[in-house]
């Protein structure tokens, strides 16, 4: 399994036409906000890390040491799987955090190049989210292949502390996943936060749409010039969920409260997706580094993106 090492993106300038939405620009959030982004962050990255997959009822601990928060909270998981015999090997963990009382879904993104393919073929497919609802064919299966290990657990976790917040989230890939899988959470019955990092588009206006609707709070963070949200483009039909929490800072580098640009509405050209030249560097970065843990130098596949977006042609090269 190679991580990708590098992601080369040429952008050849065109002419910028603005059909933006009518957006709202809001700059700054709160601390309270500021730390749990932070502390979903490391629960994302704690995904990548196979003894929290492996092995349930332990606590949750990243070898890679940058998930801190989460080995100072009391905490155990109650699910942990990686289905390697299914196409989609997706990957993750049901936790119960008794310091900060939180019931913590977490997917993990993808390591392997294999999974990158999958993830970039952009053809959609019907969900049982809601009528008329398609999403990103890869990012469903992924998601099938996970709700009989997740809805079980939660329902479970929740029985036995109702008082609980239950949390859901990903980075990249699992980004994606932990959306459709609060959508669905949020569908039978329960209320769920949903935090996401480095997002993809997840599918087209119904969906997005419908899950921008949905209540239990939508926080979807971007960073700087991450390519991943900007994919699969806008001019495959794939529109983002609302709002973005755009972080305008570098990577590493710490992030304030200031920081944070709140952008609404599914197509937003404001954010990360203003950005012409991308790195993924800023993928591998939010609050802290994300997804040390399995990181290996990876080889470069033939994998080839194009498209339109904004007036840019956008070429990717993985
Ligand atoms: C989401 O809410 C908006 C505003 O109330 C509404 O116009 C839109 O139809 C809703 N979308 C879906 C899919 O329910």
């Amino acid at each position: 399994m190679g991580l990708i090492s590098s992601l080369i993106f040429a952008v050849l300038l065109g002419a910028l036409t603005g059909n933006a939405a009518p957006l709202i620009q809001k700059r700054g959030i709160g601390a309270d906000l500021l730390a749990r982004f932070k502390l979903m962050e490391q629960y994302a990255s704690a995904a990548y890390c196979a003894n929290n997959y492996n092995s349930p009822g332990d606590q949750v601990e990243c070898a890679s040491g940058n998930c801190p928060l989460v080995q100072d909270a009391d905490s155990a998981t109650v699910a942990e799987y990686s289905r390697e015999e299914t196409a989609t090997d997706v990957t993750g963990f049901v936790a119960v955090d008794h310091t900060n009382k939180l019931i913590i879904v977490s997917f993990r993104g993808s390591t392997s190049i294999d999974a990158w393919r999958t993830n970039f073929e952009f053809d959609t497919t019907a969900t049982d989210i809601c009528s008329g609802c398609t999403a990103h064919h890869g990012f469903w299966n992924s998601w099938l292949d996970a709700r009989d290990r997740v809805i079980p657990a939660v329902k479970q976790a929740s029985t036995t502390f109702p008082s609980y917040q239950i949390t859901v989230t990903g980075h990249s890939l699992g980004a994606a996943i932990a959306t459709l899988g609060a959508a669905q959470l949020r569908n039978s019955g329960y209320t769920a936060a949903l935090y996401t990092f480095g997002s993809p588009r997840i599918g087209g206006t119904k969906i997005s749409s419908y899950i921008s609707n949905q209540s239990g709070g939508n926080y979807r963070v971007t960073h700087w010039n991450d390519p991943v949200p900007k994919l699969p483009l806008l001019t495959m039909g794939y529109v983002h969920t609302s709002p973005e929490y755009y972080i305008n800072k570098p990577n590493k580098k710490d992030v304030l409260s200031g920081d944070i640009q709140i952008y609404e509405g599914a197509i937003n050209l404001r954010g990360n997706t203003a950005w012409l030249l991308i790195d993924i560097e800023a993928h591998r970065w939010y609050f802290g580094s994300v997804y040390t843990c399995d990181a290996k130098k990876g080889k470069r596949g033939g994998l080839e993106i194009r498209g339109v977006e904004g007036g840019v042609d956008i070429v990717a090269t993985f």
